[in-house]
């Protein structure tokens, strides 16, 4: 048995979907712990590409369980479309479960995002407008309303008689926008619980006798510890814990059950929306990084802010995390270069930083050290085994590696399932694998 955490190392967008996907293959049971539809995972397999953003990866193997956790803000709505694209492509998707604890989206989470964003003006986050940062307000506000108020229309009422009230004094008087209509609300939210009733379990349970049973688990954190909460670049974040402690949280598991955190980290970096970024690129180089890697969002279509990997933000995360196994992705998208920046020190007001600083505004001054490391100008495309990599690529990975502090198990070559070099690191993560 085995529980793994997969985490975003960066801004988010690592990859993780493709990773959980490799692991998924020998799990009996995929938990998403955190996000909402903010996220956007992509798999890419012979019957085409998935894009999930609720739903674990893990539900395109039929052996495996799938659990929407605790720590999900589920927007009904949303979730009820991605289960019907996925079962219009042959996925049976009886084999998925959600936390009644999970938090909902309600009509007025994305309407609040959207509205909040222009108030800021110049300050705006540049959030995915699926209502994400109200809905979790709302949740720690102890305002929310959960996935098993949907199925006990008793306890709909009572959540919206205190909710509703709040958010038409909100809504008309600091945004001047129209009031909600409860009884509306109640009708469609009803309809919905219904349709995902057949659904709906104490997914912690389920999750705590998977572990019980020796069963091989993975979590598959969305979003990325540089969004998190409290270490990511406040208030340029999400409002999650997208963390591996998170991860805990949001699944119903303890630290002590979890056996290895992969972090996954692109080989270079990107961002989507505002906020600090040292090792940004503005120029040609940028472009092409985008074009070469099709760095455009998964769920906003936003094209993504790209950069040379940033070492230091990237191993305060591995740090912060607890990352036993890395997984290097997205390698292929440097081939043509040559020269490669890597980003291994900040230095700021005369004084060398070893972590990100606390305020965007110290963020912001700080300078980026570069390390230069030649390119290798030839293809990794597709390739599977290390000793394939030319020199120069290896030269690379060593030193990630090194500036990480932790192990490379795997390195992915292309966006399908089968474009990944298992390294002799690997071992360890196989063998969660094969343990079933
Ligand atoms: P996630 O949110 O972390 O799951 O990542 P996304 O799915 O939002 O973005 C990653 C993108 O990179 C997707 O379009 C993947 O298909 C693609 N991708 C994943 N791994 C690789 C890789 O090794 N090489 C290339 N070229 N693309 C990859
Ligand atoms: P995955 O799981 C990249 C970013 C948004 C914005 C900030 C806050 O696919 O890696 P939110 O809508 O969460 O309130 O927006 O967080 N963001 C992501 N960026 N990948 C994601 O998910 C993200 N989820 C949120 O762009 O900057
Ligand atoms: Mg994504």
């Amino acid at each position: 048995m085995s529980v793994s955490i997969i985490i975003g190392g960066q801004w988010g967008d690592e990859a993780k979907g493709k990773v959980t996907d490799l692991l998924t293959s020998r799990a009996q049971m995929a938990i998403r712990p955190n996000g909402s539809t903010n996220a956007g995972h992509t798999v890419v397999t012979d019957q085409g590409t998935f894009k999930f953003h609720l739903i674990p990866s893990g539900i395109l193997y039929p052996h495996c369980v799938c659990v929407i956790g605790a720590g999900v803000a589920i927007n009904p709505a949303e979730l009820l479309n991605e289960m019907a694209e996925l079962r219009q492509r042959g996925l049976d998707l009886s084999r998925l479960y959600i936390s009644d604890r999970a938090n909902v989206i309600m009509p007025y989470h994305p309407i609040l995002d959207r509205l909040e964003e222009e108030r800021r003006g110049a300050q705006s986050v540049g959030t995915t407008l699926k209502g994400n940062g109200p809905a979790y307000t709302d949740k720690v506000g102890r305002l929310g309303i959960r996935v098993a108020d949907l199925l006990e229309e008793s306890a709909l009422i009572e959540r919206l008689r205190l909710a509703i009230p709040a958010k038409n004094v909100i809504l008309g008087s600091l945004y001047n926008a129209e009031p909600l209509d409860a009884s509306e609300i109640l009708e469609q939210y009803v309809a919905m619980g219904e349709l995902l009733a057949p659904h709906v379990r104490q997914a912690e349970v389920l999750v705590q006798d998977a572990i019980a049973a020796g069963q091989t688990v993975l979590i598959e954190g969305a979003q990325a510890s540089m969004l998190d909460l409290d270490y990511g670049t406040y208030p340029y974040v999400t409002s999650t814990t997208p963390t591996a402690a998170g991860a805990c949280q949001g699944a119903g598991v303890g630290p002590t059950q979890v056996d290895q955190v992969i972090g996954v980290y692109k080989a270079y970096t990107t961002r989507v929306g505002a906020g600090p970024f040292p090792s940004e690129l503005h120029d040609a180089a940028g472009e092409r990084l985008r074009e070469r890697g099709d760095e455009y969002g998964t769920t906003t279509g936003r094209p993504r802010r790209v950069g040379w990997f940033d070492a230091v933000a990237a191993r305060y995360t591995a740090r912060l995390n607890g990352v036993t196994q890395v997984a290097l992705t997205k390698f292929d998208v440097l081939d043509e270069l040559a020269e490669i920046p890597i980003c291994v020190g900040y230095r700021s007001d005369g004084d060398q930083l070893v972590a990100p600083p606390a305020t965007i505004e110290a963020y912001e001054r700080v300078q980026p050290v570069y390390e230069i490391l030649p390119g290798w100008r030839q293809s990794t495309a597709s390739l599977r085994d290390e000793s394939a990599l030319p020199p120069a690529a290896r030269r690379y990975v060593e030193r990630i590696q090194e500036l990480l502090g932790v192990p490379i198990a795997l390195i992915g070559t292309g966006p399908h399932r089968d474009q990944t070099i298992w390294r002799a690191d690997a071992r360890r993560l196989t063998a969660a694998r094969a343990s079933d």
